[in-house]
């Protein structure tokens, strides 16, 4: 289902496969760590063209912690590219020295266009604003760990769902799942993009709002993101909408009472740190299901599970 294949885009997975991802997650959870030293002799190549904490690392100790080992740069200004070097010729060098590649690139299409040039698998890390489909399944592992189930449920997602990678990755991920109602929550300036309604429009009930104290009320998953100031092509346009949501204890007093409230991180002032102390907060949690999912992912990918 997996062995060899490149993670571009969540479109290019069926629902059957999103779950055998996630029931391999959970057996991996549940295996004692010295038993869990399937990669041996395998080497994991890191190409983060852009700022990365969480999805290298995790992305790092992944693979360590199933006996691999890993290469890579998160410095591009370091490596040739700086010469002139092609992001093609880049990964048509690296895969002769690796069995797999996790790319992360500014530009929408790269990992696209990096898996039609390499012969090893190509994990998409994040392709400009486009998507982001690691972070999507370890989302998914996330609300399916902390709520029992994914079907069924009413989700919001808030924020900058225009420059946002992530919540396009989750939206068409949720799209798999049944009887979902999803509830697109932003300033209007940052909509969901048009495309990614198109491709989901017959698959999930949905509806976009500007108001999240409107719909707080029925939400079991809330699902915050940042705004992307970084991929706003004129600053001035990032200043009217800067500050324009923040998730504080007095927004959460109409929550059900086992609302879990998700981010992908990093959050920068749009979730008060005092929210961190409830029990809806499971954004640190969140972090740790992405190695465990990223294991998952790399194992299946590498064929050993
Ligand atoms: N969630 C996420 O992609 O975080 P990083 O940008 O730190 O990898």
């Amino acid at each position: 289902m997996f062995k060899n294949r490149d993670i571009v885009s969540i479109r290019d997975f069926s629902r059957k496969e999103v779950d055998h991802l996630l029931k391999t997650a959970q057996k991996i959870e549940k295996t004692p760590e010295n038993k869990l030293k399937i990669l041996s002799g395998k080497i994991m190549g890191t190409l983060f063209f852009e700022p990365s904490t969480r999805t290298r690392l995790s992305f790092e100790v992944a693979m360590k912690k199933l006996g691999g080992e890993v290469v890579g740069f998160s410095e591009p200004a370091l490596t040739s590219i700086e010469k002139g070097e092609t992001l093609a010729d880049t990964v048509r060098v690296v895969e002769n020295y690796v069995d797999v590649i996790v790319l992360r690139h500014p530009l929408e299409g790269s990992a696209r266009m990096a898996a039609d040039y390499a012969s090893v698998p190509i994990i998409n890390a994040g392709s400009g604003a486009e998507e982001h489909p690691t972070q999507a399944f370890l989302d998914l592992y996330t609300i399916f760990k902390e709520k029992g189930r994914i079907d069924g449920l009413n989700i919001g997602i808030l924020g900058d769902l225009r420059y946002g990678r992530t919540v396009h990755s989750l939206t068409y991920a949720l799209s798999l799942y049944d009887d979902i109602m999803l509830y697109l929550i932003s300033p209007p300036q940052l909509r969901m993009r048009k495309e990614v309604l198109e491709t989901v429009k017959e698959k999930i009930r949905f509806k976009e709002t500007s108001k999240i104290e409107e719909v707080l009320p029925e939400l079991d998953v809330l699902y915050v993101t940042r705004i992307q100031k970084e991929r706003f092509p004129d600053p001035a346009e990032y200043q009217k909408v800067k500050g324009a949501y923040k998730i504080t204890l007095s927004t959460l007093e109409k929550a059900k009472k086992d609302l879990i409230l998700m981010h992908p991180l990093p959050r920068v002032d749009e979730v008060d740190p005092e929210v961190d102390q409830t029990n809806h907060a499971i954004y640190f949690k969140q972090v740790r299901y992405g190695v465990i999912t990223r294991m998952a992912l790399l194992a299946l990918v590498l064929g050993v599970l």
